[in-house]
């Protein structure tokens, strides 16, 4: 089946989901039909599966450096990942006091969940970010107190695109003994991501950021550190950390596209970089009052946050039915409060809901981005009289 609005929307949302890689769909295919064992059943259907599992999860541990396979725990993306990792340390801790860190600018799937484990007893807190929307790695250590556990940041922001200085971040709660996550849905696609480099004990990744299917995930254990305590609880698979069926065409799917990152993501990184740098001049050009939020060095090669003041981004969407774009995080899509990412960059209300978020991924071409700049002005031009 070909997608017809392929030929008519140019889609420039990578951060919200990728496409499945054709490949990707390939090499799924065979585990949703003929290959369909339950990886857990001791016969040639099962060994079969349990093979291809394998294979995928070699491929996985790869890409991020993880030394063993048993550091690799298939979830069902980065939200059940993350957790996994924040409920489950915190539940590993039960019985003493407990401080969590974390940052304003975290997605909703930690947030919200360190917010919950508020509710029950586990202090936490919440580092703010500067103008440029990166941590400061000396407020992170300043917070660690003798019961903290677990800090919390991710790699790269969803919105808005910076990449924090996470191997210092990491060398700090190395220094003091305590815990690292982090959520890397959003970088693993275009950045490289090494569990040692970065020094992080857990890390949550989602398959359908990376070309992958959607509906799987990893969250990355480190092997001797402190375990997560299960948050589903039924049969033994994934080292009694995950129990349920494993999604065996979906992690399959995701190996593969593990596989196409490992050989092309330094090169689609280049080439997308490029071409963000060129429509960022474009719009630059044609919108001068536009201003870029967060910090353009340290930033994923695709993302483009950009604040038109006085123009709203809910109307320039609606005037530009070719184009999918995105107003902050799609995530929040329908939420009626402004982004808290661009609150705390300290944008007021009004600036937040002029914000859009572009994001490029490895289809892109320089055609597209060339009508979507064209577009955007005349839609912007057109909303604020210009
Ligand atoms: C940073 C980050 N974390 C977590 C998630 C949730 O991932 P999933 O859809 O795999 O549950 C997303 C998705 O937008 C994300 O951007």
């Amino acid at each position: 089946m070909t997608n017809a609005l392929a030929e008519q929307v140019i889609y420039l949302d990578y951060q919200s989901t990728t496409p499945t890689d054709p490949r990707v769909v390939e090499a799924m295919l065979p585990y949703l039909t003929d290959a369909f064992g339950n990886p857990s059943s001791r016969h040639a259907y099962g060994r079969q599966a349990a093979d291809a599992v394998r294979i995928a999860r070699r491929r996985f541990r790869a890409l991020i450096g993880a030394r063993f396979d048993s550091e690799v725990v298939f979830t069902s993306g980065a939200t059940e990942s993350d957790h996994l990792a924040l409920t489950g340390i915190a539940h590993a801790f039960t019985g003493r006091r407990r401080h969590i860190i974390t940052t304003a600018i975290e997605h909703k799937a930690v947030l919200t969940t360190c917010r919950r484990l508020a509710h029950h007893g586990v202090e936490v807190t919440e580092i703010p970010v500067d103008r440029d929307g990166l941590v400061n790695p000396a407020d992170i250590a300043a917070a660690i107190t003798p019961v903290t556990i677990l800090v919390s940041v991710m790699h790269a922001n969803n919105e808005i695109g910076t990449i924090q200085a996470l191997a210092e971040i990491g060398q700090i709660t190395r220094d003091h003994g305590v815990l690292l996550h982090t959520d890397a849905a959003q970088s693993l696609g275009s950045v490289r991501f090494d569990v040692d480099h970065l020094g992080v004990d857990l890390a949550s990744f989602s398959s359908h950021k990376i070309y992958g299917p959607k509906g799987v995930g990893v969250l990355y254990v480190r092997h001797g550190s402190v375990r997560p305590i299960a948050q589903l609880h039924g049969g033994s698979q994934e080292h009694g950390l995950r129990a349920g069926t494993l999604n065996v065409p979906g992690i399959i799917g995701l190996g593969t596209a593990a596989g196409i990152l490992a050989e092309e993501r330094d090169h689609d990184a280049h080439r997308i970089l490029a071409l963000r740098n060129h429509l960022l001049e474009r719009l630059r050009a044609a919108i001068p009052q536009m201003a870029v939020n967060g910090s353009l060095t340290r930033r994923l090669p695709g993302n483009l946050s950009v604040t038109i003041p006085g123009a709203d981004a809910g109307q320039i969407i609606e005037r530009l039915p070719g184009l999918a774009i995105s107003t902050g995080s799609a995530c929040d899509t329908g939420q009626p409060d402004p982004s808290h990412v661009l609150t705390a960059l300290g944008l007021d209300k009004a600036d937040a809901r002029s914000t859009l978020r572009i994001s490029l991924g490895r289809p892109t071409t320089t055609a597209e981005i060339e009508t979507a700049a064209r577009q955007l002005a005349l839609a912007v031009h057109a909303i604020l009289g210009g």
